[in-house]
């Protein structure tokens, strides 16, 4: 495999997987702090990041190497205010120069594995982006989110409030493929 996209994949995971842990700890501070929708929601993105960082995982070839991920991560923590910031600030980095870079860079090395479990997470931040946004409008004026069930694509990581779709729109998976976090 081509070495700068296989860095890239390396790095993808390694963001991916802290952004999976630190939701987690958001979730719980959300929890503390009454915000319970808001801990769901983190608690949902939290799994769509842990799908994210296994999506890369499968398609690194050197995995006995003594590599170095460079995560790029936005890092808190802070009450709940803050933790969506972050949220916000992290998915925006992934959206507006991480992702597209390593797309690019794995499309011009012919890496169509790298490329398409790259897509499916530039797809998904943008829609973690704005479920974000939509809680922290609620936080800021001292209120819960109002949230729907949450819906996970268990093969992209495809992230929706609402029912599951019949099919993912990103990568085509059925409804029994969606996790439910409600
Ligand atoms: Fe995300
Ligand atoms: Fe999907």
């Amino acid at each position: 495999m081509k070495q700068m996209t296989e860095q890239n994949l390396i790095n993808a995971f390694g963001g991916e997987s802290m952004a999976h842990m630190r939701y987690l700890h958001f979730a719980n501070t959300a929890e503390k702090e009454g915000y319970s929708n808001v801990a769901r929601l983190f608690r949902a993105i939290s799994h769509a990041e842990y799908i994210h960082a296994g999506d890369h995982y499968r398609e690194i070839d050197h995995l006995n190497d003594g590599l170095v991920a460079n995560s790029m991560g936005a890092f808190g923590p802070g009450d709940t205010l803050k933790n969506i910031q972050l949220g916000i600030d992290g998915e925006t980095f992934e959206i507006m120069e991480m992702y597209p870079v390593y797309i690019e860079t794995a499309r011009f090395q012919g890496e169509n594995g790298a490329v398409r479990t790259f897509e499916w997470a530039l797809n998904t931040e943008k829609e973690h982006k704005k479920l974000y946004e939509k809680a922290k409008k609620a936080v800021e004026a001292g209120d819960d989110v109002e949230l729907d069930s949450v819906q996970v694509c268990e093969v992209c990581g495809f992230t929706l409030e609402g029912d599951a779709p019949d099919k993912c729109p990103i990568c085509g998976a059925k409804r029994e493929k969606f996790k439910s976090f409600e």
